[in-house]
């Protein structure tokens, strides 16, 4: 997440040799063995006419391998020709036979794929090329710049589409929302982007089973109908086509909760696996109501395996399904233990996690980035997934909640769920509107922020600082 790894300089340029293979019409790399490399620099590009998804696809492409744990960065050609040629006027600047438009198109596009290599270079891992890329010409530099000169490994991901109301629907509901139609008229807007496409369409060449067989891609048609998927290699090219093979764009809504408050909340202890207090009993009995008032389609329940959140979806009627994934953070020899507890008999290692939460594993137990770890199953599952309540805990409620709002790693740790409130989760335009539903069931605050002292040998009280108060 936003970490950068340490990564073995491959920057081979000097003693790689440049050359076009001639029956493969491809600039050829000769890069050495990079194998010593912890994960080598990948290039994602995306192709496609306008308005096929393909930012959608890249922006949460970027969210989900930065959730892994690959630093990932996604540079967006149409933002930087905003920067540079300021307020959009017509799609005339988009015609082929303007080129004086063409040349400071293609300098934006250079601009940008420049940075791209420069982020690449100062440790980035991932570099996601947002733009239609729809000509030979276009990706062949690409490639000379990426893959020839700087040995990176490249991977074009098409979508492809040909359904009007698919296309339809992305101009109307993405398209004329955008910065460059902000000034005009809905209708003129969808009237100009249409004009637009047909300037892309007249030199469209898609990827080509046959004449593009030596480069690695994905051809996605119709947002997921059918996939081409050529020459994969390596971990990050897997892990993207896998995830692009899951999502889906149908509108539906997660529904994210923590158990109802328990026993051991109450005694401000953490894990364990305790019953529901009379609150949480209240809160379960409220939960039912809400969700019989929403009157949810296909509404399907996820719990872990721990009492506490099985007792909270007990009396709701839809399919249900527990997951071992979902169990709360493994608090190893600090489980059942209460704050004030570990600060005395694990001073050290209560202060090692204060000051980086998101590495630091319990002793016997795990970390928050083992939990995301643990919890990319259920991140996949639940993008396949339409309605979906998800009754969890505070950790993993965290990890799935950082996911979907594209939290950094550091921030993770202290995402705020309160006890008793349901996160809705609403998928909009390039990302997710999320609101909170207080459910007004009294309950504990569960959440300690981090505090001011976290050195190692700080006083007792400086540990505890933050820690809520609980009842009993
Ligand atoms: C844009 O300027 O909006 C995109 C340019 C392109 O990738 O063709």
């Amino acid at each position: 997440m936003n970490g950068v790894k340490p990564r073995i300089n491959n920057k081979h340029n000097s003693n790689s040799i440049n050359r076009w293979s001639k029956s493969l019409r491809y600039p050829i790399a000769m890069c050495p063995d990079v194998t010593n490399v912890a994960i080598a620099p990948c290039v994602l590009v995306m192709v496609g006419l306008p308005a096929r998804g393909k930012t959608f696809m890249a922006k949460k492409l970027t969210r989900y391998l930065n959730w892994i744990g690959i630093n990932t960065k996604e540079f967006n050609v149409g933002a930087y020709r905003r920067d540079k040629m300021g307020d959009y006027k017509s799609h005339e600047f988009f015609r082929n036979d303007n080129p004086d438009a063409m040349e400071k198109r293609e300098q934006c596009a250079m601009t940008a794929l420049n940075d791209l290599c420069n982020w690449l270079d100062s440790g980035g891992e991932v570099g996601v090329f947002d733009a239609t890329n729809t000509t030979r010409e276009r990706r062949n530099k690409i490639l000379q710049l990426c893959t020839n000169e700087r040995c990176y490994k490249t991977f074009f991901i098409e979508s492809v589409c040909d359904d009007p109301t698919i296309i339809e629907s992305n101009v109307k509901e993405v398209k004329i929302s955008s910065p460059d139609y902000k000034m005009m008229d809905k209708e003129k807007a969808v009237e100009d982007f249409q004009k637009r496409i047909n300037h892309y369409e007249i030199f469209y060449e898609p990827l080509d089973e046959e004449h593009d067989r030596p480069l690695s891609f994905i051809k996605i048609f119709n947002q997921g109908e059918k996939f081409v998927v050529n020459r994969v290699k390596g971990h990050v090219q897997s892990r993207a086509v896998y995830y692009l093979m899951n999502i889906h764009v149908l509108p539906r809504t997660i529904y994210i909760s923590r158990h109802g408050e328990t026993e051991m909340n109450l005694e401000g202890r953490i894990g364990g696996d305790s019953n529901i207090s009379e609150n949480g009993k209240n809160f379960a009995e409220k939960l039912k109501e809400y969700l019989e008032r929403e009157n949810i389609e296909n509404l399907r329940v996820w719990t872990s395996l721990l009492k506490r959140t099985k007792q909270t979806v007990e009396n709701i009627n839809a399919p249900k399904e527990h997951w071992k994934a979902l169990n709360e953070i493994d608090a190893g020899v600090c489980e059942g233990m209460t704050y004030e507890e570990i600060a005395t008999r694990y001073p050290d290692d209560f202060a090692a996690r204060d000051r980086d939460k998101y590495h630091y594993r319990y002793p016997g137990g795990e970390s928050y980035q083992d939990l995301v770890a643990r919890l990319e199953p259920v991140i996949m599952e639940l993008e396949r997934q339409e309605n979906v309540l998800v009754v969890c805990h505070q950790a993993v409620a965290r990890c799935l909640l950082a996911y979907f709002m594209d939290q950094d790693s550091e921030s993770l740790p202290y995402v705020k769920v309160p006890l008793h409130t349901i996160i809705k989760l609403t998928p909009i335009a390039y990302g997710c509107l999320v609101e909170h539903i207080p459910l007004n069931v009294n309950a504990v605050d569960t959440h300690r922020e981090k505090p001011r002292v976290v050195s190692k040998g700080r006083s007792f009280d400086e540990a505890i600082r933050t820690v809520p108060v609980h009842p009993k």
